[in-house]
């Protein structure tokens, strides 16, 4: 893509950037990027990054992919935008739907576009109250979630996080949300626990919570299959059939969380596939349009939609809805991800690249800064700490200091953006990264582990 972009000299004191400190926007400039192609963008001086996070873990086939421009224009020339809504929609929605039923883990699904992935969990979670109140069980509201998860930034979504920062100054949550712990194995592990006494205690602590709470006023768990944002753990392989057990003792539903997961994080279309799982629901944004357009989809089974179509039968209509979902661009973006993908087996490729990635990553190990790490399909996570200074434990936070912070910095001076968290970084490239390109990530990581450490002789 050649295109001309203009950098203006804007006042930046009256932009609100999220994750940011407001007043350093007072006085300081911030990050402006310009362009992009492939896994690499660039700032408004030229100078070029690797994003081994995908920005958000979502620019799944790079910044510069051609087809999904020309999705896009051709969808925007043909009509622009036509609400989905109102027995009314778009042939392209109408394609996405059937396709991504077909792909679909979810047996027999009915599918919902929305903006982003915290309005399609937040979405569920309304939809599950309208259809439990429907079906006899309104009392079933409250969703568990587990400490240090991410699920959005929306009311609800806020509340189910497990990061105190996301909810505490906000004055959430608000009385529906159950929070147990992460499956952080193996650094929440008890002194000698085995990873069968970790996962068994995870569930007692699960169906504790829910007793506690009352099996009857409980509706659903929600659960990333690998959460990135709390800093990458995999869980051990018991874990989720036995929580899986667990709810389904007490008739809980299990949503899982697919927004950064799905569409082929882990080398497989979903992480739900690749790990064996059976939810009853699944949300998905990000990858889905490779994050060119905003839009996510809600995934619900047979026994969720049963209950919707109980509350559609005694009101005669489904009262939600809103002007920009489904959007006809990001639908028409979205099928086009679908077609490269089966075009180019994109699913192959992360597959392929798999072994250079963990390469890589295990490449770094040697460094004095680097303490372990974590690897998941083309995902990872490095834990760093100064040598005087203590591991991290497994706790996650999105708001980081320290060594994380330091090496976040010197990634920056080195061209390379990772998503720095507490005790570690991790990384989620585009899909279409190359061997070459992973080789190049490694060097400009192990330049900036170099740089922070000559930074702090003392270390
Ligand atoms: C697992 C997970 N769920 C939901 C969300 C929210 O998605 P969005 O930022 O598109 O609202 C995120 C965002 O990072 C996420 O990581």
């Amino acid at each position: 893509m050649n295109v001309e972009v203009k950098t203006g000299n804007y006042r930046n004191d009256a932009i609100l950037l999220g994750f940011s400190d407001l007043s350093r926007l007072k006085t300081e400039r911030p990050l402006v990027f310009e362009r992009g192609k492939g896994i690499f963008i660039f700032d408004e001086n030229g100078k070029d990054y690797i994003e081994s996070v995908s920005c958000f873990y979502c620019v799944s086939l790079g910044f510069s992919e051609e087809r999904l421009v020309e999705a896009a224009t051709r969808q925007l020339k043909a009509l622009p935008m036509y609400s989905s809504a109102i027995h009314r929609t778009v042939p392209a929605v109408m394609e996405l739907t059937e396709r991504l039923a077909a792909l679909s883990p979810v047996k027999h699904p009915r599918i919902y576009f929305s903006t982003t992935g915290s309005e399609a969990n937040d979405h569920l979670i309304k939809f599950m109250w309208y259809g439990n109140g429907f079906a006899g069980e309104p009392e079933r509201r409250k969703i568990v979630s587990r400490k240090a998860s991410y699920h959005g930034s929306t009311i609800a979504t806020a509340a189910l996080g497990g990061s105190q920062e996301l909810h505490e100054s906000f004055g959430i949550p608000m009385g529906f949300s159950l929070q147990v712990s992460h499956p952080s194995w193996p650094n929440a592990a008890l002194p000698g626990e085995t990873e069968e006494q970790f996962t068994d205690r995870l569930a007692a602590e699960l169906e504790q919570v829910i007793v506690a709470a009352g099996p009857e006023t409980v509706g659903a768990m929600i659960a990333e299959p690998v959460s990135v944002s709390s800093g990458m753990f995999p869980p051990p392989a018991s874990y989720f059939p036995k929580i899986t057990g667990v709810l389904r003792k007490y008739g809980i539903q299990l949503f899982i969380d697919e927004v950064v997961t799905g569409f082929g994080r882990s080398g497989r279309m979903w992480a739900t596939e690749a790990m064996g799982l059976e939810p009853d629901c699944l949300t998905c944004a990000k990858g889905i349009s490779g994050a060119y357009m905003p839009i996510a989809g809600i995934v619900m089974g047979e026994e969720f939609n049963r209950r919707l179509d109980l509350g559609n039968a005694a009101k005669g209509w489904f009262a939600h809805g809103a002007t920009h979902h489904a959007h006809a661009v990001s639908a028409a973006v979205a099928v086009e991800v679908l077609n490269i993908f089966e075009e180019r087996d994109v699913l192959g490729h992360v597959r392929r690249m798999m072994p250079y990635w963990n390469r890589m990553l295990d490449g770094l190990l040697d460094h004095p800064l680097v303490v372990g790490n974590r690897k998941w399909g083309l995902t990872g996570a490095v834990e760093v700490a100064y040598p005087d200074e203590g591991r991290a434990g497994a706790a996650g936070s999105l708001k980081v200091g320290g060594v994380t912070k330091d090496v976040y910095e010197a990634g920056l001076l080195e061209g390379v953006i990772v998503r720095p968290l507490a005790g570690c970084f991790v990384m989620a490239p585009p899909l279409i990264i190359t061997e070459a390109e992973i080789a190049e990530l490694g060097r400009r990581l192990r330049a900036a582990l170099d740089r922070v450490l000559a930074s702090r002789p003392s270390s």
